[in-house]
This record gives C-alpha cells, sequence and structure tokens, in this order.
C-alpha cells in the first residue's frame, strides 16, 4: 500500500510523492509545481528526471524544449542543458539550472526538494 501523502525524508531532501512510475509513459514530460518552483518530469528510456523548467538565461520555460538523448533544448534561445545534472551545456545560458534528485518509492515518483530552500 502507498502513502502518497507522506513525503520521505534523508538529510537533505524531503522527497515528495508525485506520479505513480507507470502513469509516466517513456518519452511523456509532466508539469508540476512544488514551493512555487515549476519542475518537469522528464521520462528516458525508463529513466526519470526531474529538472527546473525555468531557463538560467532569461527564467524562459524550459520544458517544451527539444530533447535528444539526455539534453534539452530551451526554446527561447536555444540554450542546451542537460537533464541528468542541470549542467549549461551552450550559450547563451552559463548557469546550470536544478536538477532535483528522484527516488521511486513504492513504485511512485518522488523528487526530492531541498530542506534549506
Ligand atoms: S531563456 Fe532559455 S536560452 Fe534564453
Amino acid at each position: 500500500m502507498v502513502e502518497k501523502s507522506r513525503p520521505h525524508e534523508d538529510e537533505t531532501y524531503t522527497f515528495v510523492p508525485i506520479i505513480p512510475y507507470d502513469q509516466l509513459g517513456v518519452g511523456e514530460r509532466l508539469f508540476i509545481e512544488i514551493d512555487n518552483q515549476p519542475i518537469v518530469l522528464l521520462k528516458i528510456e525508463g529513466d526519470v528526471f526531474a529538472i527546473a523548467d525555468k531557463c538560467s538565461h532569461d527564467d524562459g520555460p524550459l520544458g517544451d524544449g527539444e530533447v535528444n538523448d539526455h539534453i534539452i533544448k530551451c526554446p527561447r534561445h536555444g540554450a542546451t542543458f542537460d537533464i541528468r545534472t542541470g549542467k549549461a551545456l551552450s550559450l547563451p545560458a552559463i548557469v546550470a539550472i536544478h536538477a532535483f534528485p528522484i527516488k521511486i518509492i513504492d513504485g511512485v515518483i518522488n523528487i526530492g526538494i531541498n530542506k534549506r530552500g
């Protein structure tokens, strides 16, 4: 039985349950907001990733960007980021975006929110 409403904790993160793993299809994206942070979940080849849905260049929405392998391209000015780490890979972005840790707990995708904000 899954306790959806009770977040799991570790020393650094509070893991917030989002959606059962099986309900997010491969190649699908899910847009959510936690603590006023826009976040996009992506399932790529069975692995789930969560990144800030906000480009570090000019705060543009990033989640609808074209994805190739593990690289997402910002729809506004074309900066690219590694979905696994958030690292900025090309101009005009030079600052990483946040990549959230993921845990699958009892079949549910959980996103780790840093306790220090
Ligand atoms: S807002 Fe993303 S590259 Fe400019």
